[in-house]
């Protein structure tokens, strides 16, 4: 730390929070006219989705479960984030996987010409909370909240990086039909990863076989990736994320919200989910 470090803050920019520091909006705003290839990959996440496991699991599928390829680079220099600042990379070769948080309204035009695809992971928005609230406290371009109840209350408003939790899902979904969209829970990779594997690798058209694939689930396993530095953001700078107060690979469990909220906590978050998502068939596993 130097005393260098740019100043992070949420700023609002087009009803969506960016970070300054990270994020510069005319970036952001250009995003939509970058020209996207037929073998694009867009992963899309609302943040503490799973991104950074998704990041794994998609580099071994590149990699045909060869998990060398995920030791010996980032995994955010393996599948960038478009939205930082100076992430446009026309040259880049063939096939791009690309990772953001982005709202919909962000997307490459190309994108919704149903060129190059989309795979949507979502997470239960509790888990998500929980997982958020934890992250806010050793994130250093996040400011740490006073306490869960505080932050139950940041994240209801969509105070946060990534807006409301409702608004990035519905506008994802909703658009489905424009895109090639894949959509995956959080809970079917801890369910069934093997069959998650499956179904990326029919949507990306991936050939491997079953070998190939057990290794892809192998290297991605929450013991596996915590051991990993290259998958876990464990050799980030700590002018970044402070390790001493957190870590990416926290719990990794379905229903951890159980024990954080409150019963009223919950009997709001329940009715704010029914009301929001009334016209959307998605569901999901609360707990295990
Ligand atoms: P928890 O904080 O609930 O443990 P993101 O990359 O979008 O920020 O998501 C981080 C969340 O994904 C963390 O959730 C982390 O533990 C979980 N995660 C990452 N890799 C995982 C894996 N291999 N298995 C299970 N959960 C994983």
């Amino acid at each position: 730390v130097d005393g260098n470090e740019p100043e992070y803050k949420l700023i609002p920019h087009r009803d969506f929070y960016l970070i300054s520091g990270i994020h510069c909006p005319e970036e952001v705003d250009e995003i939509q006219n970058w020209e996207i290839r037929d073998s694009d990959v867009f992963i899309v996440t609302y943040p503490k989705s799973g991104t950074i496991w998704m990041q794994q699991i998609m580099s071994l599928i590149e990699a045909k479960g060869d998990v060398t390829a995920t030791m010996n680079q980032l995994n955010s220099d393996r599948i960038p984030w478009i939205e930082l600042i100076g992430s446009k990379d026309d040259s880049a070769p063939s096939p791009r996987i690309r990772v953001t948080h982005l709202h919909h309204k962000f997307t490459p035009l190309g994108l919704k010409q149903k060129k190059g695809k989309v795979i949507y992971l979502a997470r239960n928005p509790k888990d998500v909370l929980v997982s958020y609230f934890h992250f806010h406290k050793y994130a250093a371009m996040l400011e740490t909240p006073e306490d869960f109840n505080s932050f139950f209350e940041t994240f209801m408003e969509g105070k946060v990086f990534g807006s409301c939790w409702f608004d990035h899902i519905k506008a994802w979904y909703s658009q489905r039909d424009s895109m090639n969209f894949l959509y995956i829970t959080y809970e079917d990779l801890i369910q069934d990863l093997r069959s998650v594997v499956d179904q990326i690798c029919v949507f990306l058209e991936r050939d491997l076989t079953a070998q190939q694939k057990a290794d892809v689930v192998e290297h991605s396993t929450f013991r596996n990736m915590r051991r990993n530095p290259s998958a876990n953001y464990q050799n980030v700078s700590t002018s970044l994320l402070d390790h001493s107060k957190g870590t990416f690979m926290r719990k990794g469990t379905i229903g951890d919200w159980k024990n954080y909220f409150t019963v009223a906590q919950n009997e709001r978050f329940d009715r704010v989910f029914k009301e929001k998502m009334r016209d959307f068939p998605l569901t999901f596993v609360w707990d295990i």
